[in-house]
């Protein structure tokens, strides 16, 4: 079994872009197999602050293959921005990435449409990134999509122009205004840009090389509470963000997975619209969002923040069949004299069980535990960590029924309290 996955267990966010950094070493290969530059991935190394849209997170080492496989959605505008800023240069990076002719192509009038469907929404938007993810995907399942091996064709403009009137028609039905120009003109240089780099089967890269031993990292977007069947839908995003996502998103087989790694943030947030029982509209939750600087990594938006909530985490475990938990960010909350944790809901005075799948409101009953004074950020050893975090950590693994073999204690990418 040489491929693993790392996945978000919460609604995006929980640290992914980090750890996937951290543990490259440990990898051939690293592959994103969902999403889109919907996801904002940060990690940091040298004091500097990365954050990757589109780019798998294993791209700052030289030796790593970085694929962007099928199950993708590429904004080629946001590719080639992406690419420029990365430090790296186009005929280094050239050696370390390439992309799936599967993987289907975000146009411009994708990015239109997530506006006019957003803005017609009125009170009940979803929240979406607005980088025209849902339109892409929506293209994709209705046999409508533009593909990224097709921008080698000598006929593209001609296909891009059919989707684009397509896109045009629909809108017409919007009132929403709009300039499609506007986005054309880096959408095509980006195209260019992708065309630098090699568009193949990756499918087939990916089998061959893991058969021969290689070892691949499959690296989530989002998180499970967002995936489109089992997150609150339709608060959702538009893909499979869990661990059967990895196999339909890079064309492996579910038999060759084999650690499943759940990313969970000792807190919860969530950015968007939609359900999340454990939310703090208090000072408290202002103090997580102050201290754990939790704004968005791709729209720069407030990210809402609340108490761990361990009915989901079990549903996402669950759903994923985690095999190894990793926390993060509990150095935020060093200094809370008292932290709350979510341990089961009441839905109309009655113990709910089960993630509603309606969205109908549930409430969450906390148990107390005592906090942690000290500042973490340092500590690389577990045994050091305060006895009150190491008990918080026993209980999460005692009512979850999974190690958590990975303790995050800061952004950068030396922060990282492994327990193997
Ligand atoms: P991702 O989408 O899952 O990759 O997560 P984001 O990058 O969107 O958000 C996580 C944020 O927390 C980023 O700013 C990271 O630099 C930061 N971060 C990750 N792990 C830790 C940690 O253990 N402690 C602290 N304080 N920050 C962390
Ligand atoms: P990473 O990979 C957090 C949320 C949006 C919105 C919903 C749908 O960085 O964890 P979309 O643009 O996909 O149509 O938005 O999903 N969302 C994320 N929230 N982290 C992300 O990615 C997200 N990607 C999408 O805020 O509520
Ligand atoms: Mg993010």
């Amino acid at each position: 079994m040489n491929i693993d996955i790392l996945l978000g267990l919460q609604w995006g966010d929980e640290g992914k872009g980090k750890i996937v950094d951290a543990i490259s070493p440990d990898y051939d290969i690293i592959a994103r197999f969902q999403g889109g530059p919907n996801a904002g991935h940060s990690l940091e190394f040298n004091n500097v602050k990365h954050v990757l849209h589109l780019i798998p997170s294993g791209i700052f080492h030289p030796e790593k293959l970085n694929i962007i496989g099928n199950g993708v959605v590429i904004d080629p505008a946001v590719f080639k921005k992406e690419i420029e800023h990365l430090g790296p240069s186009v005929d280094e990076l050239i050696k370390r990435l390439i992309i799936s002719a599967r993987a289907n192509l975000i146009l411009p009038g994708h990015r239109i449409l997530d506006a006019a469907y957003e803005y017609t929404k009125g009170n009940s938007k979803i929240g979406s990134t607005l980088k025209g993810i849902g339109p892409a995907y929506t293209d994709k399942v209705a046999r409508n999509g533009l593909r990224a091996g097709e921008i080698l064709r000598k006929d593209f403009i001609d296909l891009y122009n059919v989707h684009m009137k397509n896109h045009l028609s629909i809108l017409k039905n919007y009132d929403f205004r709009f300039d499609i120009k506007e986005y054309e003109e880096g959408w095509f240089e980006g195209i260019e840009m992708m065309k630098k780099f090699k568009i193949i089967n990756t499918e087939y890269l990916v089998n061959e090389l893991t058969g021969k031993g290689k070892k691949l990292l499959a690296e989530g977007a989002q998180g499970t509470m967002l995936d489109v069947d089992f997150g609150s839908y339709p608060f959702v995003t538009s893909s499979n963000t869990i661990s059967a996502g990895a196999c339909t998103g890079l064309g492996i087989s579910p038999k060759r997975i084999g650690e499943v790694f759940g990313i969970f943030k000792a807190y919860c947030t969530r950015v968007g619209s939609g359900p999340f029982p454990t939310e703090l509209n208090d000072q408290t939750g202002t103090m997580l969002r102050d201290l754990g600087h939790e704004f968005g990594s791709t729209t720069g938006r407030p990210r809402r923040c609340g108490w761990l909530d361990l009915p989901a985490l079990k549903y996402a475990i669950m759903i994923n069949g985690v095999t190894q938990l990793f926390i993060t960010k509990s150095d935020v909350m060093s200094g809370f004299p008292l932290i709350k944790v979510c341990t089961s809901y009441l839905s109309e005075g009655k113990e709910c069980l089960e993630i509603p799948f309606n969205n109908s409101p549930v409430e969450p009953v906390y148990k107390e535990m005592p906090g942690w004074k000290e500042n973490i950020c340092g500590i690389r050893e577990y045994r050091k960590l305060p006895e009150t975090l190491k008990k918080y950590i026993k209980f999460i693994e005692e009512k979850t029924g999974v190690p958590v073999t990975m303790v995050s204690v800061g952004p950068d990418r030396e922060e990282t309290i492994f327990r193997r």
